[in-house]
Order: C-alpha cells, then structure tokens, then sequence
C-alpha cells in the first residue's frame, strides 16, 4: 500500500516536471517581437528609455516612431518608459528621471537613458548600445546640440546614458529642482564625485555637424519654457545636494497604461510629484 502511493506521486512528479518543460519551451518559443513580454525571458542588456514629459503630444508621436526604428538598427533592446508629470506642480525633470529609475528596474532594465523628448538622433553613429559599468556616455554633446549655448565641457543635459548600478550609485539626480534647467549640471557633479567622468563618452569625429546630427523638433504651437527663477531657487539651484535624490523622491503613481503610437508600445507613467514646500516653496508659482 505505502509502495504502490509512492509510486504514484512519483509518476505525478515526473508528469508535472514534464509539463513545467514544455510550459517553458513553448513560453521560449514565443516571438521575441514584443517589447513587453515577460522579462524574465529577454536575455541580455536592455535599454530603458525614460522620456520626461508633459503635454507634448506632437514631439511623442515623432519620437517614439523616430527612436524605434533607430534603436533597432542598432539591434539594442529596448522599452520606453513616458514619464508624464500630472500634477500642477513646476517641471520637475531630475524627479521625474528618478521615478523613472525605480520603474526602469521593475522592468529589468540594466541601463538608461534620459532622453529629450524633441532631440532627434540622426547619425548613425551615435551609440545606444550597453556601455558597462563605469562608464557615462553623453549623446548630445555640446559640440553636435542644435543648439550652440550648450557647448560647454560640463554640458550633459539633453541625452545622457549610463547603467541603472551607476545612477543608484550617485543615488540618481536631486529634487530641488522646480522649473527648466540645471539639473544636470548639479548631476555632472555627482558623477564627478564618484569618479564616474574619467571615462566620459562622447561622439567625436562624426560626419555630421551641429546642424544636422539631431533633429530638433520645434512644437507648433511654440511652447515657452517656465525659465523663472525665484531669488531663493537662484540661490539653492547652484548648490551641489547632498540630500536628496533617487531614493528620497517623493511621489505617487496615479497610473500606468501602454500607449500604442504606430503599432510601437510606450509605457506611459502618470506621475504625481509631491513638494515639500518647508524645503522648495518655489515648487508653484504663486
Ligand atoms: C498625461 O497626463 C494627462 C493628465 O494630467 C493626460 O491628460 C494625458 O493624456 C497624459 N499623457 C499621455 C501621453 O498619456
Ligand atoms: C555618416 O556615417 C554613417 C556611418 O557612421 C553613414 O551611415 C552615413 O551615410 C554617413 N553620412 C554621410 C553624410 O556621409
């Protein structure tokens, strides 16, 4: 009696190791043409493109499309993660990127790059490919941007790629800042003091110049910048933070949905930043 029950949960654990195979080979058997199968099953590096955002509809339909077909000429392997801040705060990019960080390593992505949403990569050389551990490399360099007044050597807003260890590393960008700009200079001093610029990338000997290496997509309706500046955020904006980042972001997610542009899968975030006004009251305008 105790032999012949043995005998049949073996059985049973031999179908049921049987079926999880098959399970398994046809799981793996899938074509791998969807960007968001199970994780699990994508092999190799993957590149989360984090696109901060807010009411530029126009610039989405061309980018996503645009860096779609690019991407894959560089057979990188890739999501797109929108970044779309909803509440009625000021701009706030360096948070939006963070919250970005923790969604890109959700979905077992293993590095980043934030990207300009009107920034059109149009040499092929420009490299989206896995750069390793260490190693920060800056796509829009000042000498190639559109526009001239970002050709300075410790420019690196625009595009900017590096491995999701390394930004955890720095933890991420700072929160302080409310409005367009600077943020990323006060990054240049966080992956300066990680060491992390000894071995900057940046394209160099292109065939292109800086009139026709990106594209820049002017938004018909031209949309002006939020470029005030407070006397307090003058005097917080130019201070390297050594508080905050990628692990004290303060947000919430209303939701997540999949946005199809083109038969081309976007992941859209629906953020909700949340100012700590004690620390930022420049986060509003009034
Ligand atoms: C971004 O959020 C707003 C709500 O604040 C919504 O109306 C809009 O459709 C969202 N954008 C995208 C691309 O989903
Ligand atoms: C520039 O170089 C790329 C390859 O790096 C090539 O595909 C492209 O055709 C070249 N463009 C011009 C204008 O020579």
């Amino acid at each position: 009696m105790r032999i012949k029950f043995r005998r049949k949960s073996y059985c049973c654990i031999l179908i049921s190791v049987f079926m999880i195979f098959l399970l398994y080979e046809w799981l793996t058997l899938q074509p791998k043409n969807s960007q968001y199968e199970d994780p699990l099953l994508v092999k190799g590096n993957i590149l989360c493109v984090l696109v901060p955002y807010r009411d530029r509809f126009e610039e989405l339909q061309q980018f996503i499309p645009h860096m779609e077909k690019f991407l894959n000429s560089q057979n990188v392997a890739h999501r797109f993660i929108i970044l779309n801040q909803t509440d009625s705060l000021r701009f706030n990019r360096a948070s939006l990127i963070n919250v970005g960080w923790l969604e890109a390593d959700r979905l077992r992505c293993n590095y980043l790059v934030m990207h300009d949403v009107d920034l059109l990569p149009q040499n092929p050389a420009l490299d989206y490919t896995y750069p390793g551990i260490g190693i920060v490399r800056h796509i829009a360099a000042g000498k190639y941007h559109p526009k001239k007044r970002y050709d300075y050597a410790k420019f690196i807003g625009g595009i900017l790629l590096l491995t999701l260890d390394d930004f955890k590393l720095v933890n991420g960008m700072s929160n302080k800042y409310w409005g367009w700009g600077l943020e990323d200079d006060e990054f240049y001093l966080r992956l300066r003091d990680a060491n992390l610029l000894e071995h900057l990338q940046r394209p160099d000997n292109l065939n292109t110049s800086r009139g026709d290496t990106f594209l820049h997509v002017h938004d018909a309706k031209k949309r002006t910048r939020d470029q005030i500046y407070t006397p307090l955020q003058k005097q917080m904006s130019h201070r390297r933070d050594r508080t905050s980042g990628l692990f004290s972001v303060n947000y919430v997610i209303a939701d997540r949905q999949l946005l199809k542009i083109k038969g081309i899968t976007a992941l859209v975030i629906n953020i909700e930043l949340v100012c700590d006004r004690k620390w930022t009251p420049y986060c509003t305008l009034d």
